[in-house]
């Protein structure tokens, strides 16, 4: 069975337990990571460590933890559950007190809990085959660049894509589009250039979008990271979306028409391996 990892203890899932009082449970008060395990390795530990830090301190959330402590939880659970490909979710809670929108005092112990994930993410069907997505209105809070666990809009978008036999939404606010329900999203326009939304509080900062850019410049391609409209989407040669979990990920139609030729595009292609490559020799 699966060992998970709550606050301090490794312990098999089904005999892990956190309090009906969790603020992560009552509020949403929580964030969380997810990183991406490749042969056994973690894919850009200290970027997620980073984002994390910020995460927490911008909801003046107190955690004692270290990021080597981290490090260690991450590769005892990886170790424990032998996991060769998948992802190590973290979630960081400001822990259980009585409900009130007040948050606890400071001494209140964080809930942290830490799970693994086996799945095939570079083998992938969908990122083989590209991706159907549909675009809805982008309803969720305007602290987008904080990882925290309210998701249930994103839940609600994927689920409607699915409905519509789709694999994910982009979601769009002021005709513009922001990013995928859990990743970034990337257009290719017919001049090659590469167009991502700019860094805001519209966006998770994603550490797979960073990689990627930086792998792009490297490159030499021509990178211009500013909104784009879904019309600029429907009449670029390529689409694509990037997450811990999707890697460098093709999209091969929007609201059910095709995008260049309705096939995962060759700078796509070409980002994918290199992310890939780039992420076996870098992991930790
Ligand atoms: N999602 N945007 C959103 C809204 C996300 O939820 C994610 C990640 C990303 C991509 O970030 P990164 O490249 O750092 O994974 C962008 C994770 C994978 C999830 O919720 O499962």
């Amino acid at each position: 069975m699966r060992q998970v990892y709550v606050s301090g203890s490794y312990l098999p899932e089904s005999e892990a337990r956190i309090s009906v009082f969790d603020r992560g449970f009552l509020f949403a008060d929580g964030v969380y990571e997810v990183t991406l395990v490749l042969d056994g390795k973690l894919v850009d530990f200290a970027s997620h460590m980073a984002r994390l830090r910020r995460s927490l301190r911008e909801l003046d959330m107190p955690f004692s933890l270290t990021e080597a402590d981290l490090l260690k939880i991450h590769r005892e659970l990886i170790g424990r559950n032998n996991v060769s490909e998948g992802l190590v979710y973290l979630q960081i809670t400001r822990g259980a007190a009585d409900r009130d929108f007040i948050f606890p005092t400071r001494d209140t112990p964080n809930t942290v809990v830490l799970f693994t994930q086996e799945k095939a993410f570079v083998e992938n069907p969908v990122a083989i085959r590209g991706q159907h997505v549909i675009t809805v209105e982008d309803l969720r809070w305007r602290r987008c660049d904080i990882k925290t666990v309210q998701l249930l809009y994103p839940s609600m978008a994927k689920m409607q894509a699915k409905s519509r036999g789709a694999d994910d939404a982009w979601l769009v606010r002021d005709g513009y589009v922001t990013e995928g329900s859990s990743n970034n999203a990337h257009i290719v326009t017919s001049d090659g250039t590469i167009v991502t939304r700019d860094l805001s509080s519209d966006i998770l900062h994603g550490i797979t979008r960073a990689v990627v850019l930086q792998c792009a410049s490297e490159l030499h391609l021509r990178v211009e990271e500013r909104p784009f409209t879904v019309v600029e989407a429907r009449l670029a040669t390529e689409a694509f979306s990037t997450s811990s979990s999707g890697l460098v990920n093709p999209v091969v139609r929007m609201d059910g028409a095709p995008i260049g030729n309705g096939l995962p595009g060759v700078v796509t292609r070409r980002l994918r391996q290199i992310y890939l490559d780039r992420s076996r020799a870098s992991a930790i």
